[in-house]
């Protein structure tokens, strides 16, 4: 029996029903209390959403059926739940105590994480202070970190986030993308003398990434005249000590971390060497401390009352039961810009998956596409199709009672008015306007039905007082176990990403084809073989 099959599941569907937002609020005054919850510093309100005391309880009795009581203590011990890769999956040690010792096959792995941390705090004092000298003995003043996927996003996401905290005497560029465009634009304009490069990728054999360290590496070497100063410009990030040293990093130079840490699930390991330097050790360690509050409170609180279990639960509803494709996130605040992109790969490359954990087929749909853009940008670009298109997209809309560009008037009064959008735009998307509303605004009857907003259009809004380290860790680790949950009642292995695999074993063979001095024998398809004839044409080739 699948679990679309079980009793429960049924439960959920027949409690299910369509419900009007408006006429929840208006036959329950507390229901705003009701539904909002804090978890650490975030304060969540789930009141807009599509959700009755019967369809919470029977959510919450489906998440027990699932076994995700079970799962979390499963993960959070280490058992090997990632079962196609055989590894646990323990992110969440890498933000435990150091006096929080968790034992794997016998070994503590927090001693590990600390181990490196302070590692890593001794190198990130060391070039924030001017202590780490460059080959011709000047001091860092820029950071590139070369890395992609989670090696990229979490860092790139994090440091835009947290720029307010980053030191200003130091600038940190990302480069991710293969296109060499990308690579140059970090390139413009710096010194190779007080240039640092962090490579980071936990398999090191990232092709992206190793192309990119290596032409970094040809224009530092060509620029200081010498093989020598790759040693005191290069360090890197990884699981892959043999790798590293196959690349040309002196090992001593590597930070580590090791397998059962996911690249979408690596932030707050060595991965985030580059936000460390930025931001400065204690910054880091209050942005792990953030993530640990939200791992008690997801690990320890009652599923009814649980932020990152309800927000799965209310993912799951819209997804199988009203068959909604898509979830918007939607940041009333720049410096998470980079935010819905990091979430895509967390939650898109965990639970983007077609089987479950037994190799099973799944006769339900599983993660939806998560996308987003801050407001108010996204006000004046797509909104329209969140009021009045024909398909519903839940969203959830983030933002912060204070700037993090500070008090003077002039700031506030823009922040004032980014969150008057934010509590706007919920209401206008739960409430809507209706034709009465519309008439008696004296519009001409021939624009009523297109100046109608139908409303019902659920959110979630998470706010917290600033947009510190800890509450990013918090709104970071929120994510993660809302994405845990949701794998948890699919079933699948929110750990393995199979699914990127293909791509890559083409792209090294058409590679090879696009440069072949010889005409290669093409075995594609006739559009594949089209293609790479036009490019080889066009390079003569
Ligand atoms: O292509 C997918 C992926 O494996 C991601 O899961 C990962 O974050 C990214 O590539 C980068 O991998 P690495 O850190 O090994 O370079």
């Amino acid at each position: 029996m699948t679990i679309a099959e079980s009793p429960v599941w049924r439960r959920v569907a027949e409690t299910a029903g369509p419900v009007s937002i408006a006429t929840l609020f208006a036959t329950d005054p507390d229901r705003a209390e009701r539904y909002t919850f804090t978890a650490g510093d975030l304060t969540v309100d789930f009141s807009k959403h599509w959700i009755t005391k019967p369809t919470v309880d029977a959510l919450v009795a489906l998440a027990e059926a699932a076994g995700l009581r079970s799962a979390i203590d499963a993960m959070f011990s280490g058992a090997r739940i990632n079962t196609t890769e055989d590894r646990p999956v323990l992110h969440t040690a890498l933000r435990r105590p150091a006096d929080a010792p968790l034992l794997l096959d016998g070994h503590d792995v927090v001693a590990d994480v600390h181990a490196v941390l302070d590692a890593m705090s001794a190198f990130a004092e060391r070039v924030r202070s001017g202590d780490w000298l460059g080959h011709t003995g000047r001091p860092i003043r820029t950071i590139v970190n070369i890395g992609i996927g989670g090696s990229d996003l979490g860092p790139a996401m994090a440091y835009r986030a947290l720029r307010p905290y980053a030191a200003e005497h130091l600038d940190v560029r990302f480069v991710s993308n293969v296109d060499p465009n990308h690579l140059l634009a970090a390139l413009d304009g710096i010194d190779p003398e007080t240039t640092l490069f962090t490579i980071a990728s936990k398999t090191f054999t990232t092709i992206e990434t190793i192309s990119n360290a290596k032409v970094a590496r040809r224009w530092l070497v060509d620029a200081l005249g010498s093989d020598d100063a790759t040693a005191k410009h290069f360090v890197a990030i990884s699981t892959n000590a043999a790798k590293v040293a196959e690349f040309g990093i002196d090992t001593a130079n590597m930070f580590g971390f090791w397998d059962w840490v996911g690249g979408r699930y690596s932030v707050d390991s060595a991965i985030g060497l580059s936000l460390m330097i930025a931001i400065g050790p204690d910054h880091f360690r209050a942005m792990l401390d953030g993530f640990h509050t939200i791992d008690e409170h997801f690990r320890t609180t009652p599923f009814a009352t649980n932020v990152p279990v309800l927000a799965g639960l209310i993912g799951v509803l819209y997804r199988n039961f009203h068959s909604l494709p898509t979830h918007a996130v939607l940041p009333y605040a720049q410096r998470l810009d980079r935010f819905p992109a990091y979430l895509q790969q967390l939650d898109m490359e965990s639970n983007g998956k077609r089987v479950t954990l037994d190799g099973t087929p799944v006769d339900y749909d599983t993660g939806p596409i998560v996308w987003g853009e801050p407001g108010t940008n996204g006000q004046h670009a797509f909104y329209q199709l969140i009021h009045q298109g024909t398909t519903v997209i839940p969203a959830d809309l983030i933002g912060f009672l204070e700037s993090p560009d500070g008090t003077d008037p002039a700031v506030v009064d823009l922040h004032d008015l980014l969150m008057a959008n934010l509590f706007a735009q919920a209401e206008a998307l739960a409430f809507g306007k209706s034709a009465d509303q519309v008439r008696a605004d004296g519009a001409a009857e021939a624009l009523v039905p297109h100046r109608t907003f139908p409303g019902n259009r659920p959110t979630s809004v998470i706010l917290a007082d600033r947009l510190t380290p800890s509450v990013l860790g918090q709104l970071i680790a929120l994510y993660e176990h809302r994405t845990f949950t949701q794998g948890v009642i699919w079933g699948v292995n929110s750990f393995d990403q199979w699914g990127v695999e293909l791509g890559k074993v083409l792209a090294t063979a058409i590679g090879a084809e696009l440069t072949a001095t010889d005409e290669p024998e093409l075995l594609h398809d006739a559009s594949t073989n089209a293609l790479i004839r036009r490019y080889r044409a066009f390079h003569q080739r």
